[in-house]
């Protein structure tokens, strides 16, 4: 398959057209910062979460997971030092009233807005999102919407331990949304300010930080070739200590490649004993852990992968499009891994005017659909529906002809080698399910 760069403007035009992505509020002139998710949108999102989940929490026997609420008590963000610290550097213009990130722009030249150079001073901007909770809007009824989903991780701490009996080392898992109000915003579903991520906070000996550190590290970087990431477009930043968050003793961004420039896909942090360690004094309660055989307790040292879903959203699709010259121009195709696309078969009767075919074709369609999420579709040239499922990432097309009416097999094509089998129309489903179970690889 092609490797040049994909362009932005060409992914967020098939994602709009196709139902992946659409603008917040569209019909307003659109919301800053927020995307919704369409019909396949949605089922991408699903298939990344359930495929994290299955191999960070389900296939594993030291891993568990949580959902906790968006909203939490503001003291969890006052002990954990959000309230003063989860800020970035805000600087204005002075001319323009442009607003922007200060870490981002080179205070040295003009406003790219307005080309004037007055910047005001840098402040530190608060990024957490605040409401009121009941009916009171005053400084006592302040909450905020969670920046992380972690947190309630760290207050549950006790509770999750307590209730399943786990042994260090062990993690904790979950998937949410969470909430940045983001100076800037940006570069499609890459920097939002509602946003899900996917986190584990994984407890271990003070100790044996540095190893799981590691750990997580190779493994974070399987799973992603796993998926068919291409290795060539990540790269890892270690954190100067000058650039670490308030809490980590170390930090790796594992970078990707985007159009638009190279930008953090996932952070993999050491968070020591930080977060246990502030609740513990700021609520009262010992988040520690005892240790039946050694009779010891200890505080925990906590290894963090964080990933968000949007950005790795947008890396499964920027891995997967490609543009293939052919005889009818150009054949814009998905290649997603199969565990990953939104729509697993497409089920296609040769010619919609032949009763029999059809009647057959609806026939397996509703076998699938009880399974898999599957489409039927009956309009135009079959080389046309070919294209359409193409350009979803559909990694085969069941196409009844003729000679299912004869002999009662069906072909399936292949998305990726575009190569076509017969098969019985009745062995159709467990063939379908046997290749989901397959190791798949990204074409070259
Ligand atoms: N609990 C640690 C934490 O939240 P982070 O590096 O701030 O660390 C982790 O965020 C991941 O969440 C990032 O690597 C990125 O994938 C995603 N993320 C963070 N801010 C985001 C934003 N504004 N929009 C989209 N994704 C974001």
């Amino acid at each position: 398959m092609a490797t040049a760069p994909v362009s932005m403007e060409k992914l967020v035009s098939l994602c709009k057209r196709r139902g992946f992505v659409f603008q917040s509020s569209e019909i307003y002139g659109g919301f800053n910062g927020v995307w919704d998710y369409g019909p396949l949108g949605v089922e991408l999102r699903n298939n990344i979460k359930a495929a994290w989940w299955k191999d960070f929490v389900h296939r594993r026997e030291d891993v568990v997971g949580l959902d906790s609420g968006i909203l939490a008590s503001p003291r969890v963000w006052e002990a954990i030092g959000h309230v003063e610290h989860f800020t970035d550097p805000l600087v204005e213009c002075r001319n323009c009233n442009s607003r922007f990130r200060a870490d981002q722009i080179d205070l040295n030249k003009n406003c790219p807005t307005c080309g004037k150079k007055d910047w005001t001073d840098i402040r530190q901007f608060n990024t957490m999102f605040k409401t009121h909770v009941g009916p009171v809007e005053d400084t006592a009824s302040i909450a905020y919407l969670r920046p992380e989903t972690c947190q309630a991780i760290f207050t549950n701490f006790k509770l999750v331990q307590g209730a399943t009996r786990k042994k260090l080392p062990f993690g904790i898992a979950q998937i949410g949304k969470a909430f940045r109000n983001e100076i800037t915003t940006g570069n499609f579903i890459f920097r939002l300010r509602e946003l899900e991520q996917m986190e584990l906070e994984y407890f271990v000996r003070p100790g044996e930080a540095e190893r799981w550190f590691n750990y997580w590290l190779e493994h974070d970087l399987s799973w992603l070739a796993s998926l068919g990431v291409r290795r060539s477009m990540l790269h890892l930043y270690e954190h100067p200590e000058t650039e670490r968050a308030f809490y980590s003793a170390r930090t790796i961004d594992i970078e990707y490649d985007f159009p638009f420039g190279r930008g953090e896909l996932w952070g993999l942090a050491n968070r020591t004993d930080y977060d246990l360690t502030k609740h513990t004094k700021s609520s009262g309660e010992e988040l520690e852990y005892f240790d039946d055989e050694t009779k010891e307790h200890l505080v925990p040292y906590v290894v963090e992968p964080s990933v968000g879903v949007d950005r790795m959203m947008l890396v499964a699709l920027l891995e997967a499009y490609d543009e293939q010259p052919d005889k009818e121009g150009i054949r814009t195709v998905l290649h997603l891994h199969p565990r990953l696309a939104p729509v697993k078969a497409a089920v296609l009767p040769l010619v919609r005017k032949d009763e029999g075919l059809v009647k057959k074709a609806r026939t397996i369609y509703d076998e699938l659909r009880a399974e898999l999420p599957v489409q039927y579709d009956e309009t135009s040239t079959v080389g046309r529906r070919y294209r359409r499922q193409d350009e979803i990432g559909t990694p085969w097309c069941v196409t009844v002809d003729g000679q299912t009416l004869e002999d009662g097999t069906v072909t399936i094509r292949d998305r990726d080698s575009m190569e076509q089998g017969r098969f019985p129309a009745d062995e159709v489903l467990s063939e379908l399910q046997r290749r989901l179970r397959q190791p798949w690889t990204r074409p070259e």
